[in-house]
């Protein structure tokens, strides 16, 4: 069998560590893996990855030591001409022409949109890896790359600690998370935040600055607000604009920590749940399925239709938002 993997969407640390198992499961039960580079873009341009020996597949030592790096040795991108029908029956083509027999498809919720849709035009089998960092597919308790950019924000936010503390100020950090709060509840709890603003939770302007007043009253000098990029109320440059204007009690500053988050070498934790995806991918492909994505749920490996992935809103834990709350009283 003729296997193709690609990554597509904004890149997640442990990408790497997928592929290379992707290519080293497919390789040694006997089948072929070819390396499509840069997503859906690199599938309509056949860009395919080229091994030492310049042939265009992806040999057991073309992934030697990747599972460490962050980012993806095959590249990744947004493609707009494959939003179209046309670049989609171009797409189905290419992978005929090449005789591409199956898929694994490393990405997000666009990537999984893009798998339904080439499927009405190409028959091959696809299982996708959830890897983005924004833990927001349904089918997995977690993506690949949410530990480590929750571990890379945490390292931010206690640095940004330590000088808060000093000069008695509230920083308010923002962090990724298109539309979803999980980076942000896990860093607000991991790094003990005051506040967390998610967009899952309907807090406003007013009331963190009630909230801000009373932790004054307790003689709170520094705090920690974290901004998921997606809250209904702004990022953190517009949520401070709003506390200023109603009166904060603190000195403010703002930081973004932006794709910092997506780049560096995966944790353990990512690099493990990606070897164990990647290689689930190949041997459900192995085993003829099609249309699902592979992932972990409850600790047992799991198929997840690509439509129900992105079917509704992943909610943040509850008793987290809660614990929160408990803790920075
Ligand atoms: O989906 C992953 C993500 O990092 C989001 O958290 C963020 O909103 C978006 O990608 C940024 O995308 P880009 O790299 O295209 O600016």
């Amino acid at each position: 069998m003729r296997i193709g993997v690609f990554c597509s969407g904004g890149d997640a640390p442990g990408m790497n560590a997928c592929v290379r198992a992707v290519v080293r499961s497919a390789v040694s039960a006997g089948h072929e893996v070819v390396g499509i580079q840069r997503g859906y873009q690199g599938l309509l341009d056949e860009d395919f990855f080229i091994n030492t020996e310049g042939q265009p597949w992806m040999s057991l030592r073309s992934v030697s030591d990747i599972a460490k790096r962050g980012g993806t040795i095959i590249h990744t991108s947004r493609c707009d001409e494959f939003l179209t029908e046309a670049g989609q029956q171009k797409a189905a083509a290419i992978l005929r022409k090449n005789k591409i027999d199956a898929l694994v498809s490393i990405g997000g919720d666009g990537t999984f949109h893009g798998c339904v849709a080439l499927a009405k035009f190409w028959d091959g089998l696809n299982i996708g890896c959830p890897g983005t960092i924004d833990n927001d597919l349904l089918g997995t308790d977690f993506t690949i790359g949410f530990a480590t950019a929750v571990n890379t924000a945490v390292e931010a936010v206690d640095k940004v600690r330590d000088t808060a503390e000093s000069h008695e100020r509230l920083f308010l950090v923002e962090v990724m998370g298109r539309h979803c709060g999980y980076i942000a509840l896990h860093t607000a709890l991991a790094a003990g935040a005051e506040i967390v603003c998610l967009p899952e939770v309907d807090m406003d302007i007013a009331a963190i600055d009630r909230r801000l007043h009373e932790l004054k009253q307790r003689g709170k000098k520094s705090l920690m607000i974290i901004v998921a990029e997606g809250y209904k109320y702004g990022g953190a440059a517009k949520v401070n604009e709003g506390l200023e204007a109603a009166g904060c009690p603190f000195s403010t500053r703002v930081v973004m920590l932006g794709h910092i988050q997506r780049g560096g070498s995966p944790v353990p934790a990512d690099r493990i749940l990606a070897s164990r995806l990647g290689d689930f991918a190949v041997r459900s492909i192995l085993a003829g399925r099609t249309g699902a994505m592979a992932g972990e749920a409850d600790g047992k490996l799991v198929l997840t239709p690509f439509e129900e992935t992105y079917s509704h809103h992943k909610p943040v834990p509850e008793d987290l938002v809660r614990l929160l709350d408990t803790l920075s009283s």
